[in-house]
């Protein structure tokens, strides 16, 4: 039995809901987490809400709410929303949990206690949003960079911790710690920014500005700063200081952050554990930004995306093997809703769904749904290289997800899917089938691809639990959690012959962008060219169709969608419609064409693009026309 392992997310601030920034971070976790589960290790896997501080008093005072009200409120939205994304944490923690709220006041005393915090007058730069105070220099145009806003002047009497005493020990701790902040970029960013002298951390409030927090059990007029209360989260989870959880997973903790909050997980949290006799986490796992037309996606900024929406559309092990292969783990990505389409389309609905639904359906037709025998004497002389590619995949697979290189261990996995994608193409079974003389190798074909489907299932199984626990019932194993070990897998030939397996099926649909475009365009569906005229209506029918002449003010390609084209149209009022055009029109010829729309046809959203009207044009075979006016009339302008 390997050794155990503990895996933290962030607790989330309860200032605004979940979105997309906060599902990343737990799916990775979750990943990582159930791939040590594959390893057959003992996992607890963390996250929970923050839940102290100004942001929270000012966000509950928005709302009308008590902080109290509020924040039950808003971490009921997290803890309703893991679930739905298939994550299965083992623990939820809130900061104002009593258990919580006790270790906190017992290490502030024992630093207390040993002389590292002292009272003083500080005057200083400090920023609401971040709950923190600035130096000048780590402004950008005297703003704070995450919030874009002046931090205010701020002088008051406080408590401080005496980081700046452990400062060469965390050097050294650095140096000397291999992989302890990953990727190297954040260990870099971390040891750049400890060159310069440490300035001690102000780990309190007064009483007198912020009521909302725990009390110092040293001075009853003030509460401790939002930081240092978050941070012991990490360990008053697992029942410090003598909780049986806490000795078993302590010495393998591992956090995952994003880099917005890599100063206080890189540096206050080893430093406050130096301080408190603690050991010090494993690893600090470091991830980038998604961001949305290259700012940041964050509730300040207001451009968020919301996790349920997408899993909705696109279903939930899609999204979240979207999120795992698409984001560099530790560099920023950029979010965009065709990138996941076209990821659904290339990745899942081709290289895997058909890999697939191919094997399944041969094992049907030549085997009759039954998987074939293989005879060891053909076996020998006819090497297909999937058992060596399998392994090969296993020892790159395990390597990655343990280096939290997610993105490369889905990589090898499909580098997999295409050697067996190949394999069908040069063994060619449908030839092989021809002949009673290549039965047999037809049945090592299929055997050893109905194998390397197993392989691949399993491996899946982090990422997308859904698809994996679908291929399984579809190989015709038992459904057993001993199935996703690695070491089964490492094995080849588990499957057993004889095993009579169910037909095959979809296991991600293509999502057919052209159809989508005709949602918007549908004259493209039910043009008139070459089709018979369409049944007869009444004038009362017709009526009810709100023809406009409308006058395109901007026109814009939409990113990597080869037929659409975004207008801005003016029809007495401003509209955005979405039109499948973009092939045969350009956006600059566009700008300023009186068009004639459907103006009172129902909005359909279309890349995250809400489409509110439909313009017409003629459309035949190879080409697409606009409808326009014979002269410039109003824009707005009825047609009857
Ligand atoms: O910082 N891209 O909470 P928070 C990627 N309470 N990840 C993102 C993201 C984005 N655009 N936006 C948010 C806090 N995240 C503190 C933490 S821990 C002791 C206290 C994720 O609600 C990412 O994990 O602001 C980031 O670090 C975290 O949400 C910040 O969450
Ligand atoms: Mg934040």
């Amino acid at each position: 039995m390997s050794r155990p392992f503990y895996v933290t997310t962030p607790i989330y601030y309860v200032n605004a809901r979940p979105h997309l920034g906060h599902a990343y971070t737990t799916i990775v976790a979750d990943v990582a987490a159930r791939f040590h589960t594959m390893c057959q290790t003992d996992v607890f896997f963390l996250t929970g809400t923050d839940e102290h501080g100004d942001k929270v008093v000012r966000a509950a005072k928005k709302e009308g709410l008590s902080p109290r009200v509020y924040v039950d409120k808003i971490s009921q939205l997290f803890r309703d929303l893991w679930p739905e994304l298939q994550i299965e944490h083992s623990y939820f923690i809130r900061t104002t949990d009593p258990s919580h709220i006790a270790v906190v006041e017992q290490i502030l005393q024992r630093i207390y206690n040993k002389g590292d915090i002292y009272f003083s007058e500080y005057e200083g730069l400090y920023c609401f949003g971040c709950e923190r105070f600035y130096t000048e220099r780590e402004l950008v145009d005297h703003k704070c960079p995450d919030h874009e806003t002046e931090p205010e002047v701020i002088k008051e009497s406080n408590y401080f911790f005496k980081m700046s005493n452990y400062q060469d020990w965390l050097i050294d701790h650095i140096r000397n710690t291999p992989d302890f902040i990953r990727p190297e970029r954040y260990k870099n960013e971390v040891l750049a920014f400890l060159r310069d002298p440490l300035e001690d951390l102000c780990i309190s409030r007064p009483k007198s500005r912020l009521k909302w927090g725990i009390t110092l059990p040293f001075d009853k007029d003030y509460v401790t700063y939002v930081w240092f209360d978050a941070l012991l989260n990490y360990i008053s989870a697992l029942g410090y200081p003598d909780g049986e959880l806490y000795n078993k997973f302590w010495p393998s903790a591992q956090h995952i952050v994003a880099k917005d909050i890599l100063k206080p997980h890189g540096i206050y949290w080893p430093i406050m554990l130096k301080a408190a006799d603690i050991p010090i986490y494993q690893h600090l796992n470091v991830h980038g930004y998604w961001n949305v037309d290259q700012s940041k996606m964050s509730k300040s900024i207001g451009n968020v995306v919301d996790p349920l929406q997408l899993k909705n559309i696109y279903g939930l092990d899609a999204f979240r093997f979207f999120l795992i292969r698409d984001m560099t783990f530790g560099l920023d990505s950029n979010f965009s809703e065709l990138a996941l389409v076209h990821r659904i389309n290339s990745d899942l609905a081709n290289d895997l769904g058909n890999l697939f639904s191919r094997v399944l359906s041969m094992t049907h037709k030549y085997f009759d749904g039954v998987v074939p025998q293989v005879d060891p004497d053909v076996a020998k002389g006819f090497k297909l290289g999937l058992e060596s590619g399998a392994i090969r995949t296993i020892r790159d697979f395990e390597r990655s997800m343990d280096a939290f290189e997610f993105h490369k261990a889905l990589a090898a996995v499909w580098e997999f899917i295409g050697q067996m994608n190949k394999t069908i193409d040069v063994t060619a079974p449908w030839v092989l089938a021809k002949k009673k003389s290549s039965r047999k190798q037809l049945a090592a074909v299929i055997y050893n691809l109905l194998e390397g489907l197993r392989i691949i299932c399993g491996l899946i199984y982090p990422v997308m639990p859904s698809t994996a626990a679908t291929m399984r019932k579809h190989l015709g194993l038992d459904d057993k959690t001993a199935f996703y070990h690695i070491n089964q897998l490492k094995h080849w030939k588990r499957l057993a012959p004889g095993t009579k397996i169910p037909k095959s099926v979809i296991l991600f649909p293509r999502i057919d962008l052209t159809q989508k475009t005709t949602d918007v365009q549908t004259q493209t569906e039910t043009g008139p060219a070459n089709s018979d005229i369409k049944p007869e209506i009444t004038i009362a029918d017709f009526n009810k169709i709100d023809l406009r002449v409308a006058t395109v003010i901007r026109a814009e390609q939409i990113p990597r969608a080869k037929k659409l084209l975004k207008l801005e149209v003016d029809l007495g009022q401003k509209r955005t419609l979405v039109a499948g055009i973009a092939e045969n029109y350009s956006p600059e010829e566009l700008v300023g064409k009186q068009i004639i729309i459907v103006a009172n046809l129902k909005p359909a959203k279309l890349m995250g693009i809400l489409s509110n009207g439909m313009l017409l044009a003629a459309v035949d075979q190879s080409d697409v026309t606009l409808a326009t006016l014979d002269k410039s009339v109003d824009p707005g302008t009825p047609l009857k």
